[in-house]
């Protein structure tokens, strides 16, 4: 199935590991061009280079997704360098942090601000402008490893948001979908660093996925490259839950 996808213009927000950096990834495999952000400049220049080396047109800027103006420009930017935006992924949290006005700032205000600075370069897309909220399932349950933590909670107000607005930008032809992860394990993420910290817990919420394993980024990934692209051209208001069946819900 040919996804529609080359020389489409990509914003992704920390795209410099993990499940970010798998969704850059598999966007350039698709022939995209992208647009891709992280704090640390190090690993964004690292994962520009190799998104180069398939093809790619990369913008790459290190920037806070807190500081609106530079997450503002950060947008401009891009849709002047890849000559017009038709995706926008919202990826970037602040995780487990403890901290509810950090989780606010980082989660939620970033996406609002993203959507709104978008919205017109979304809309004049002749490929039909798509968003994808990097969710998780940790919205929709409150046991380990959710918890009275910020982390659902504000990931349970996004996806409040994101469901409202595919309903006021589906007239402009804006599609917004939300993809939730279950544990997803990479080298230097969360998951891996709990295996090896505290191997007790990690193997109790891997008992509890059926598929007696975590996920992996790239099975993340191709989740949101479909629903980014017109190949999932009627499907907006969406939540993709990709969690091994970890989820135990209708
Ligand atoms: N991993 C999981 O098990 C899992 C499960 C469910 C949902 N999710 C969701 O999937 C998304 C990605 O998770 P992940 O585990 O791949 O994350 P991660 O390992 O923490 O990577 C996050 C990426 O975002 C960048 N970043 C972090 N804070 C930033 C900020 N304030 N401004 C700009 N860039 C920032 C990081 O680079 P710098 O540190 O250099 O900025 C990195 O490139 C998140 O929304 C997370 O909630 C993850």
């Amino acid at each position: 199935m040919d996804l529609g996808l080359r020389g489409a213009g990509v914003l992704v927000t920390g795209a410099s590991r993990g499940i970010g950096r798998a969704i850059a990834e598999t966007f350039a495999e698709e022939g995209a061009d992208l647009a891709i952000c992280a704090r640390s400049r190090p690993p964004l220049e690292e994962t520009a280079e190799q998104l180069r080396e398939r093809g790619a047109t990369v913008v790459a800027r290190d920037l806070d997704v807190a500081d609106s103006a530079a997450l503002r420009a950060f947008v401009d930017t891009a849709a002047a360098e890849l000559g017009g935006l038709d995706v926008v992924v919202s990826n970037v949290s602040a995780g487990s942090s403890a901290d509810w006005e950090q989780a606010l700032r980082t989660d939620v205000l970033p996406f609002t601000t993203l959507v709104e600075q978008a919205r017109e370069h979304l809309a004049a897309s002749r490929r039909g402008g798509a968003v994808v909220l990097i969710s998780s399932t940790s919205a929709v349950h409150v046991t380990a490893p959710s918890g009275p933590k910020p982390y659902g909670a504000v990931k349970a107000a996004l996806n409040h948001h994101a469901a409202a607005l595919a309903r006021t930008l589906a007239p402009r032809g804006v599609r917004v979908n939300t993809v939730s992860p279950g544990p997803i394990e990479f080298e230097g993420g969360g998951w891996a660093r709990r295996r090896d910290t505290d191997p007790d817990y990690y193997a109790g919420v891997r008992s509890r996925i059926p598929y007696g394993r975590l996920g992996r980024p790239e099975e993340v990934a191709r989740a949101v490259v479909f629903l980014a692209s017109p190949a999932a051209s009627f499907v907006t208001g969406a939540d993709l839950v990709v969690d091994g069946g970890f989820l135990d819900r209708v």
